[in-house]
This record gives C-alpha cells, sequence and structure tokens, in this order.
C-alpha cells in the first residue's frame, strides 16, 4: 500500500470518475489506489466503491477546505465539474478553481482535469448563426471548462478534451423516440457531419493510462474519442443490433434550440459547433491515442453490444 500512488478521484460515483476508479480497482498489482471523493459518502455507488476496495472520503467541490483534506497525501487527482447539476458556467469555474488550490496545497504530481474546448474561438464575435447563451458563451459547459484550463497552469496537469457520451442515449432522455407508426426517429441537428463518441466509460480508462504513463502527458493536452460517426450510420447500426427501424432526422439548430426542454438551447449550440466545425472538433481528438492509453476501449458496436439494453424503446 505505502509504495502505491494514491488517486483522489472527483466524481468517483459518477460516470468519467466512475470509470477511473473501477479501472484503478480492478488492477490491485497495477500501483495505484483510489481514494472516492464524493458529497455522499453513505450512498449506495459510494458504498459499492468501498467494498470494491476505495478509500471513500467527503467532500464538495463548493468546499475548497473540503478538497484540500481530499487532496491531501495523494499523489494525483482527476478533476472534473458537473455543469449539468446546475447548468451554471460561473459555478463551474468556481469549482474548478477550488480544485486547483486544493491541488496546489496538496503539492499533487500529476492532475488529469477534463475539459472541453473553447467554442467562442471557433466563431468571431459578430458571427449570429447561434445565440449566445449566460451573456458570453457559446456553448456554457464547453467554455467554461476551456476558461479553467488557465487555473491550471503551474500544476502538473494532463488537460483531457472529452467526447460526447454514446451513453446520452440511455441517461440524457437522447435516444430514438417512437412514433405512431411504430417506427423510430432521432432527431439531431448534425447534418451528415461525423459525431466524435465515446462510451463514458473509456474516459475514465483512459485517464488512467494517464497516470499509468507518468510524466510523459504533464503538460499536454489528450483529446480523446472512441469513434467519429455519421448520425445516419449510427442509426444503421443501432437499427441493425435492435432489431428496430431507426431513422435518423437531421433538423435545423434553431429548430433544436426551441424544442424547449431544459438545456435545449445549450444541446442545438453544442451540436451545431459539431456540425458547422467538423473538422476542428474530430481533429482535436484522436482514437488511436485513446486506444494506446485504453487498450478496452469500445467501439461504436461494441457499446451497443454491452448497453443496449439500456435503452429505452
Ligand atoms: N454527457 C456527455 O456526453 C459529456 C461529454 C463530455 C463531457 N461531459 C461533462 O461531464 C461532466 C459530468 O461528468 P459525469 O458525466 O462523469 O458526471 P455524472 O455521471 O453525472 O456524475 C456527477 C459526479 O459529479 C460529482 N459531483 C457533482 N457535484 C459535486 C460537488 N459539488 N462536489 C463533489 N462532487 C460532485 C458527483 O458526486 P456525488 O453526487 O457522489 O457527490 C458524481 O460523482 C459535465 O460537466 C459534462 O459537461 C459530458
Amino acid at each position: 500500500m505505502a509504495d502505491r500512488k494514491l488517486i483522489a478521484v472527483v466524481g468517483a460515483t459518477g460516470a468519467q470518475g466512475g470509470g477511473l476508479a473501477h479501472a484503478i480497482l480492478d488492477d490491485p498489482t497495477g500501483g495505484f489506489v483510489c481514494r472516492a471523493v464524493t458529497r455522499h459518502p453513505a450512498s449506495e455507488k459510494a458504498q459499492a466503491l468501498k467494498s470494491a476496495g476505495a478509500e471513500v472520503v467527503q467532500a464538495d467541490l463548493d468546499d475548497v477546505s473540503s478538497l484540500e483534506e481530499a487532496f491531501s497525501g495523494a499523489y494525483g487527482a482527476f478533476c472534473v465539474t458537473n455543469f449539468w447539476e446546475h447548468f451554471s458556467a460561473e459555478k463551474e469555474k468556481a469549482q474548478a478553481r477550488n480544485m486547483t488550490d486544493a491541488a496546489r496545497k496538496a503539492g499533487l504530481s500529476h492532475v488529469i482535469w477534463s475539459t472541453l474546448e473553447d467554442t467562442r474561438k471557433l466563431m468571431a464575435p459578430g458571427d449570429n448563426r447561434m445565440p449566445f447563451l449566460q451573456e458570453k458563451y457559446r456553448v456554457p459547459h464547453f467554455d467554461a471548462k476551456a476558461e479553467a484550463d488557465s487555473y491550471f497552469a503551474g500544476l502538473p496537469v494532463t488537460y483531457l478534451v472529452t467526447s460526447f457520451y454514446w451513453d446520452n442515449l440511455y441517461t440524457f432522455g437522447l435516444g430514438p423516440k417512437k412514433g405512431e407508426d411504430g417506427s423510430y426517429t432521432w432527431v439531431f441537428p448534425m447534418g451528415d457531419k461525423r459525431l466524435a463518441g465515446i462510451a463514458s466509460e473509456d474516459i475514465g480508462k483512459v485517464a488512467y493510462g494517464i497516470f499509468k504513463a507518468g510524466p510523459a502527458y504533464i503538460g499536454k493536452t489528450v483529446g480523446i474519442a472512441g469513434e467519429f460517426l455519421t448520425l445516419d450510420r449510427m442509426a444503421f447500426m443501432l437499427s441493425k443490433a435492435l432489431g428496430i427501424r431507426i431513422k435518423y432526422q437531421a433538423v435545423e439548430p434553431d429548430a433544436y434550440r426551441s424544442f424547449g426542454f431544459p438545456g435545449a438551447d445549450e444541446l442545438g449550440n453544442m451540436f451545431q459547433v459539431y456540425r458547422d466545425f467538423e473538422k476542428e472538433v474530430v481533429g482535436a481528438r484522436s482514437a488511436d491515442l485513446a486506444s494506446v492509453l485504453n487498450p478496452s476501449l469500445l467501439t461504436f458496436d461494441e457499446w451497443i453490444g454491452k448497453y443496449k439494453s439500456r435503452i429505452p424503446l
């Protein structure tokens, strides 16, 4: 134990951090131990991590002193924020700031920050193809994370640029919808462009590969995806695996933004970025590097095979 490196995993009860926590716990001779950071140590997920061998500690991203304790004595930390809990770019930045303050105080040797690109850099300020949200952001949950990148400067950090989770099909209500004639429609404002997607569990597994690589990725930006596929192609693959007919329907981003569900404007802007800046978004991510860092990286077909029973139809 003493010679094993302790990783404080923020979000260990969630998708990204959970992937990392399990990667550490599933590899007992790998040289790392997992400290799961959660607000709710008594929760079922936290208790399951404890039973699997993790140390579980209580901390809140809004409370820097709790993070200082959670990071104290650790070799490294995995840092992630959850925009979708509060929908606030400013809060996301404040939480990232708290993690960097705590990481400095703890003198960590390696920090991984789960981030995304600043979509504002892709468009001139006067470009009116999409609205600004929360006053100054194009895609707040991207732009806020990118702004927070600068807080990590000076720390031994790896910037991990993630991709759209395929798991959104069952966790985020983004699966195909059944019509009155029994066929399924899958609506996105993505035109015929490729979506950079990934199994959410693979993000944490890549993070584990980064920690295992030692200093090789410190100071680097690592953009990852599982596969780059058009929605047409994904609908075809899903149809085949599920034995139903799913038709991808491309809509305009303005129409998507007006759908009215919470976050529709945010997701409309995000998919429009994916569509209008396919080259830049795809170019910032690599499935090859992701599979070097995580040799069990899932393809979309493999993800469907593993998770299809969870997709509500
Ligand atoms: N969905 C996608 O396609 C996608 C793609 C790329 C990036 N992302 C980003 O992923 C992030 C969310 O990560 P996820 O999907 O892994 O989360 P998740 O599965 O929804 O779980 C959220 C995790 O964050 C922890 N957490 C939230 N607020 C916290 C706080 N105040 N203090 C301490 N812990 C807190 C929760 O821990 P406890 O509840 O146990 O405290 C939980 O472990 C978002 O910011 C999103 O923008 C999502």
